[in-house]
């Protein structure tokens, strides 16, 4: 019989994440898989009874978890969100950056006043939660940051135009801290999904079977897809990983 030796470890026990816009979606198919290796969840969304709720379920089935509320686009609410985990839950492991806004409009006529909220939003209010973040994960000389882009970092999207600039820009930001921040024994990396069924593609819903069909894989990613490698990236055995942007997309990026 295999005797191993050497298995990886995926192990989360003692650790602590928060994870933003996460009462649903590919949010909290993160949070669940973490969850599952033994990390404290700290469930974050701008709908508070849904973030409770899905802490609620966690706890539920033998997990530590708590849902906290608040709006990702203002600056008060993300500025103390690290420091009511630590309170809560005492201390800081793990940041993902997952909460987004997205507005569908011709790039010609997108208003200022959603553009500045999307960009705030999606690219600022990450970058501050890892500057508040950050040193509770020094202190502890051990942390992951995990951001999550899109498949649009990549390609574009003149109908999303701020949306897709913020997560091109979020794997710029993924680079520079990798690096910035590899001596801390701090990794950063991004997990770029593809097309999800998540509630911000329900208006697709009539529609799914068929865009279905343009991806490699031949169906829609759910919420659970992303869970195994952000559980690699965010454990020890993600630990030589840094700086990178991985695909979870069923092949549509190769498409
Ligand atoms: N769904 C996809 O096809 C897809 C594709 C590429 C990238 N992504 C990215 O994945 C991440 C998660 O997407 P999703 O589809 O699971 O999300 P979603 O739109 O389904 O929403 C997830 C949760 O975010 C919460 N939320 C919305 N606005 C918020 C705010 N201002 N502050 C805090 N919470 C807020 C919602 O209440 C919801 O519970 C996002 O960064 C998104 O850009 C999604």
């Amino acid at each position: 019989m295999l005797r191993v030796i050497h298995a990886p470890n995926f192990s989360m026990q003692g650790r602590v994440a928060l994870l933003t816009g996460a009462g649903r979606g590919i949010g909290l198919g993160i949070a669940r898989a973490l969850a599952s290796a033994g990390c404290a969840v700290a469930i974050q969304d701008v709908d508070e009874l849904v973030a409770r709720d899905a802490a609620r379920k966690i706890e539920d089935e033998g997990g530590r978890a708590i849902g906290l509320g608040g709006d990702i686009s203002d600056a008060k609410v993300v500025a103390s969100l690290p420091e009511r985990v630590v309170q809560e839950l005492g201390t800081l492991h793990v940041l993902v950056n997952n909460a987004s806004i997205q507005s569908n409009s011709p790039w010609i006529e997108a208003k200022l006043e959603q553009m500045d909220r999307e960009l705030r939003a999606d690219l600022l209010m990450p970058i501050l939660l890892c500057q508040k973040c950050v040193p509770y994960m020094r202190d502890q000389k051990w942390g992951r940051i995990l951001n999550i882009g899109s498949i649009q970092q990549k390609q574009g999207n003149a109908g999303m135009m701020s949306y897709s600039l913020s997560k091109a820009a979020l794997e710029k930001m993924t680079m520079t801290l990798a690096n910035r921040l590899a001596r801390d024994n701090i990794t950063v990396n991004l997990i770029a999904p593809g097309y999800f069924d998540t509630v911000r593609n329900e208006k697709d819903r009539p529609r799914m079977a068929e865009i279905a069909k343009g991806i490699p894989v031949g169906r829609i990613g759910q919420p659970e897809d992303c869970g195994g490698i952000a559980l690699l990236l965010c454990s020890e055995a993600g630990a030589y990983i840094t700086g990178q942007s991985i695909y979870v997309d069923g092949g549509l990026s190769v498409a």
